[in-house]
């Protein structure tokens, strides 16, 4: 790392392992250069710009769906909105999951008004509205009263749309392009990086989704830098590196930054102190007591907090997921912008998948969803750590069994205090970035993801690289 900030090259940036002890997973990107130039405030509310985003670039790009643990067994299925589509996900067969748009061929109706279901078995897709009826693999079962059509109107009609499905570490994607690269390819580096992972181990913890007052990048930016954690999250200051985050830059878009977690940060005042903060960040998942690390310091407390999960994982099961998982896994947070329309944030224990999508008609609303996946916990003693909040957790030894509801927050406060502080000012830096007076985004090379990004959405609209 830079020793100070007269040694900071933006070529470089920090680099968190210079060590290199997470090797080729963790290691410095190249640089990429993205230029310099303002970025133009129209993209974020022109509505001939959010017409181009779907014509040509979200119906072009793999997007994430949903998680397979909520297709477990045959005819289970969920639905996924993107923009004015909505598409059915369902699991055909043992092995088999198939994608539809969610469109009754007869008079448009949707198949499906809910996010999760089962079709029994036997049972079929049933449109409400005339009765026809279509087989999970999407094959047409029946048209009601068939003889009163005439022959030439439904002769051609034997399936619903398909929509191109594949599934990496039980993520599951889908394409509205039939002639779109495999999903494998698109991620680039992102599947390497993260093979030690077996997110199949992971349940979900809680599922929030609301339609939120800015455009769908507006609020995607607020995730993909960490350079707005000292005003907007405070309390991370004692615990993370808010300025030395690393951040690399990939192929189609994609993007990462490595945010290296549970030590004295970067901001310390005094970074050897072991504050009362610090500790009680680590006893939370040591049942909420934190044994003495004599000779370990506040700037290397990573080492205690890496021993602590490594106990931990192996008091809840999951000893041998951990096994693969280098130091700096099981203490820093990974954090994925899988283009264009999610963030993963990467934890040992559990991931935070968050969806930013376009509205159907409004350039200065979009879709928001914050997916919390979670390790099941074996020890009943155990505090149950979410990411939305940063409250002491009430919740112990939660299993997983259970697949919590959707659920769509009212006020603030019920996505999380964590998420909230994004939340709060999301719609008003929309409202910024509409003002007369306001020129276009000026970045710092902590932001390098936003211009990545906006770099890629420019070459799938047929524009300069530069703007
Ligand atoms: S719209 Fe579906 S049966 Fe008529
Ligand atoms: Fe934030």
């Amino acid at each position: 790392m830079a020793a100070n900030n007269d040694d900071y090259d933006y070529r470089v940036g920090y680099v968190v392992y210079p060590d290199d002890s997470s090797g080729e997973a963790g290691r410095k990107a190249p640089y990429v250069d993205n230029g310099a130039g303002l970025i133009a405030p129209a993209r974020y509310y022109s509505k001939e710009e959010a017409e181009l985003e779907w014509e040509r670039m979200w119906t072009k790009v793999w997007v994430f769906a949903g998680v397979e643990q909520d297709l477990a067994e045959v005819g289970d299925y969920f639905t996924y909105e993107l923009g004015k589509e909505s598409i059915i996900i369902v699991r055909a067969a043992p092995g088999v999951i198939r994608a539809f748009y969610n469109v009754c061929p007869h008079r448009g109706n949707r198949l499906v008004y809910n996010e999760l279901g089962n079709i029994a078995e036997g049972k079929a897709f049933y449109c409400n509205f005339h009765g026809w009826r279509f087989n999970i693999d999407g094959s047409l079962r029946e048209v009601k009263d068939r003889h009163t059509f005439r022959e030439e109107t439904v002769c051609d009609l034997h399936a619903l749309k398909d929509v191109r499905c594949e599934v990496w570490n039980a993520l599951v994607f889908i394409n509205l392009d039939p002639r779109a690269m495999p999903l494998r390819q698109y991620l680039d580096v992102i599947p390497g990086q993260l093979k030690n992972y077996d997110f199949s181990r992971q349940r979900v913890y809680s599922d929030l989704r609301g339609v939120v007052d800015a455009n769908w990048k507006i609020a995607l930016e607020a995730f993909i830098e960490f350079y707005h954690a000292d005003d907007t999250h405070p309390q991370a200051i004692p615990i993370t590196a808010t300025l030395k985050t690393q951040y690399d830059l990939y192929r189609n878009g994609m993007s990462r930054m490595i945010i290296p977690t549970g030590y004295a940060g970067d901001r310390a005042a005094k970074p050897e102190e072991v504050t009362q903060g610090l500790r009680g960040f680590v006893s939370l998942y040591n049942g909420g007591v934190m044994p003495d690390y004599p000779g370990i310091d506040g700037q290397n407390y990573r080492k205690a907090y890496a021993q602590v999960m490594r106990q931990w994982a192996a008091r809840n099961g999951h000893a041998d997921l951990f096994a693969r998982l280098t130091d700096d896994q099981i203490t820093d947070d990974w954090n994925y912008h899988v283009f264009p329309t999610i963030t993963i944030n990467v934890f040992s224990y559990g991931m935070l998948i968050q969806s930013w999508t376009p509205h159907p008609t409004e350039p200065g609303k979009h879709r928001y969803r914050a997916l919390t996946m979670l390790l099941p916990l074996n020890d009943p003693e155990q505090y149950v750590m979410g990411f939305t909040s940063f409250a002491f957790p009430q919740e112990k030894g939660w299993t997983g069994e259970e697949r919590p509801p959707v659920v769509y927050p009212k006020t603030l406060e019920e996505w999380g205090n964590l998420l909230a502080q994004d939340l709060e000012r999301v719609p008003k830096v929309q409202e910024g970035v509409q003002s007369r007076a306001y020129e276009g985004h000026r970045l710092s090379e902590s932001e390098n993801r936003l211009r990545h990004y906006l770099t890629e959405i420019d070459r799938y609209l047929g524009r300069s690289t530069r703007v």
